[in-house]
């Protein structure tokens, strides 16, 4: 399928394409001006000097637009005879082309054309750089004209020449020169960066770079773009993925629309792209990037080294060229980033099977290490790194460290991702539970009570359904496992209970009383004492508040038998809340909110009203009473959002906290 992008609507850029507009403007009051619109590949500076030309065109101006291409110098002033050739249809560029014959030869009819081969041979460059600005002159005494010069990184020297040549010496002409060209392909040696310095030292000429695409004008391009046939996901995964950048946006986006599953390997012209210009450099070089590749975006300069195999002489020469190549940019003191995240995808890409194996051990085996360790995040890559090269028992060792810190460092999502990899490569390690310090059943319980507090309360409940059932069906249970079922059951009491939902409501309170019941009360446990009030609070979406009570007031008793505060201030919230209800008058209905049946809307009852629009009870209902127990909320005095959020409000380890104990 092929996508139109191009043809849609210019989006953002509008400093950008208005600073162009005042040039065209300066053009047409007689003030030569000359712009150099510079940005990396595929930002849109062909878009945006497209739209400058169109605009131009419609004020009049006779516009001359050429484009450098790939061939090094073999072709001198390509982007000109291009410009020419392209205007040369018109009747006053191909009269004023008539009585210049320097500037004749550069069209095909001209006699020399694009088979000249150098610009010595058959040009004399004063009659050549003569004849451009006499046409452009004659041209400007009859309108405006607008000179494009695109792609100056591929100029060669002539055109080069030509430029500066056309800068310093056009004043009063009406006349707007555009060059455009790649920042990324700037490296420090290119010739066209001392043109391009001492070019923006004249006063006549300006700078317009183009930083990469905010994400709002990004967003509307692609959904332009995408005309639906994407969703919302995708679309954000390519935003993320192109940072900005149109071109790899575009090219990821045709690639997801022809379902070539983007996300894994990049369309075949953006990595031909990307990829040629890491070929340009050194073996030394490119071994440097392909180090740098497995070790991620953000590459440290001691593990690329190690791995890439070089003497130091040799690497500091090899990472200078990547550099100057501007394929590498250095990041604070310690190492180097890629340009942009698709160049190390592109680069990864590229490594053969076995290679790519190799360099993740070498990284795994590098980062190994406590010292290394020791800085968050390393246990995550490590892990990476371990299953890269196949290395299951590092992958899992690294996968139980890297959940710890994520729950340590408050990451619950990323701690149910690696506590979930451990589980999944359980049974392909020996002796797991004395690497995972921890039984099966207890890392799956971390990996679901993190889950829900990341806020995916349905997977947790999902996870603790497997896990409750899995126990159940050992025959044997010692004290452990006694203590863990009575963890996974209260865990997914609340969570069921925290589901809007009058299904899962009364799983809850099944749950939560089953796990009483096979919780030993003695000797007293926090683990007893929680069981019990989470009990409780299930019990709060039924009308017996009484029984509500006792069970709160148990919970009390066994929290402080197990001198567990925690679960006192848990089972002291849902008495208070209690007392609370019992003690609210009703200033509008005058009746009292003490006895919930009596408003004929208890908070069950006024919930499936609610939802089906019709009272539960003939008697109209309270509007304040309806309005405090419409929702669940109402019975959970203390949360009002998602299970993460209510983490912040609660004490530490009370019903809300899911610490797996
Ligand atoms: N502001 C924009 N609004 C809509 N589309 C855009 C915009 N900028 C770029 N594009 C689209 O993104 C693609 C790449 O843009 P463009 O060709 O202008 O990049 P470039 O910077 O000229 O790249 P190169 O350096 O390769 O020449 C094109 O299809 C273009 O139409
Ligand atoms: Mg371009």
């Amino acid at each position: 399928m092929v996508l139109r992008v191009s043809a849609g609507r210019m989006v953002g850029r509008d400093d950008e394409i208005g600073r162009l507009l005042r040039l065209l403007d300066d053009a047409e009051a007689g003030r030569s001006v000359v712009a150099l619109v510079s940005g990396d590949a595929g930002v849109g500076k062909s878009r945006l000097v497209a739209e400058a030309t169109r605009l131009a065109a419609g004020r009049g101006f006779t516009v001359l637009s050429g484009q450098c291409a790939e061939l090094g110098d073999s072709v001198p002033y390509l982007p000109l005879a291009d410009a020419l050739r392209g205007a040369a249809q018109a009747g006053a560029v191909r009269d004023a082309l008539s009585s210049r014959p320097a500037l004749s030869m550069l069209l095909p009819e001209g006699g020399g054309g694009l088979t000249i081969d150098s610009d010595r041979s058959g040009l004399a460059r004063q009659q050549m750089f003569g004849g451009v600005l006499g046409l452009l002159t004659e041209l400007a005494a009859a309108g405006p004209v607008l000179l494009v010069l695109e792609d100056l990184h591929w100029a060669d020297t002539s055109t080069r020449d030509l430029v500066t040549f056309l800068s310093r010496m056009l004043h009063r002409e009406r006349v707007a020169l555009i060059g455009t060209y790649r920042t990324d392909d700037l490296h420090r040696r290119h010739p066209l960066r001392p043109v391009v310095a001492e070019l923006l030292r004249l006063p006549g000429v300006i700078a317009v770079d183009l930083a990469p695409l905010d994400p709002s004008a990004l967003a509307e391009h692609l959904t332009a773009a995408a005309q639906g046939r994407i969703g919302a996901t995708e679309l954000n995964d390519i935003m993320a993925r192109a940072e900005g950048n149109a071109y790899y946006a575009e090219e990821l986006l045709a690639a997801s629309v022809s379902g070539d599953r983007p996300e894994q390997s990049l369309p075949a012209g953006l990595a031909a792209l990307l990829l040629s210009r890491v070929e340009q450099l050194s073996d030394a070089a490119q071994q440097v990037l392909r180090a740098a590749a497995v070790a991620g975006r953000k590459a440290d300069d001691e593990l690329v080294q190690a791995a890439s195999g070089l003497v130091s002489t040799e690497y500091e020469a090899a990472v200078r060229e990547a550099v100057t190549h501007q394929l590498l940019v250095p990041d604070g003191t310690e190492g180097y980033v890629f340009r942009h995240a698709l160049l190390r995808e592109a680069v990864y890409g590229d490594l053969l099977p076995g290679e790519r194996t190799r360099l993740h051990g070498t990284m795994s085996a590098l980062l190994a290490d406590e010292h290394r360790l020791a800085t968050p995040g390393t246990a995550a890559e490590l892990a990476q790194h371990c299953l890269a090269s196949h290395d299951i028992p590092g992958a899992f060792a690294a996968s139980i460290r890297a959940g710890d810190e994520a729950e340590r460092l408050g990451a619950p999502a990323e701690a149910h991702r690696h506590c979930d990899q451990a589980l999944a490569l359980w049974e392909r390690v020996a002796e797991p539970e004395k690497t995972a310090g921890m039984a099966r059943g207890k890392l799956g319980l971390l990996s679901a009570t993190n889950a829900a507090d990341s806020g995916d309360v349905d997977r947790a409940v999902h996870l603790l359904r497997r896990l409750r059932h899995a126990l159940a069906a050992l025959p044997d249970k010692g004290h452990d496992e006694v203590n863990l079922a009575s963890r996974i059951g209260e865990r997914l009491a609340f969570y069921l209970w925290t589901i809007d939902d009058a299904k899962a409501a009364a799983e809850a309170v099944e749950i939560a009383q089953a796990t009483v019941d096979e919780t030993p009360a003695d000797p007293p446990t926090w683990q007893y004492a929680r069981a019990v009030a989470t009990y409780a609070n299930t019990l709060l979406v039924d009308d017996n508040f009484d029984v509500v009570r006792e069970q709160a007031e148990n919970a009390l008793a066994a929290a402080r038998a197990a001198n567990a505060p925690w679960v006192q201030a848990d089972a002291l919230v849902t008495l208070g809340f209690l007392s609370n209800r019992e003690g609210r008058k009703c200033s509008i209905c005058t009746s009292s909110a003490t006895t919930p049946t009596a408003s004929g809307t208890t908070p069950r009852r006024s919930r499936t009203a609610s939802r089906s629009g019709s009272p539960a009870s003939p008697r109209p209902p309270c509007p304040r009473w309806r309005c405090s127990s419409t929702s669940r909320a109402a019975t959970r005095p203390w949360r009002s959002g998602t299970p993460g959020s209510s983490r912040s409000c609660r004490p530490t380890g009370s019903t809300g906290s899911s610490r797996a104990g």
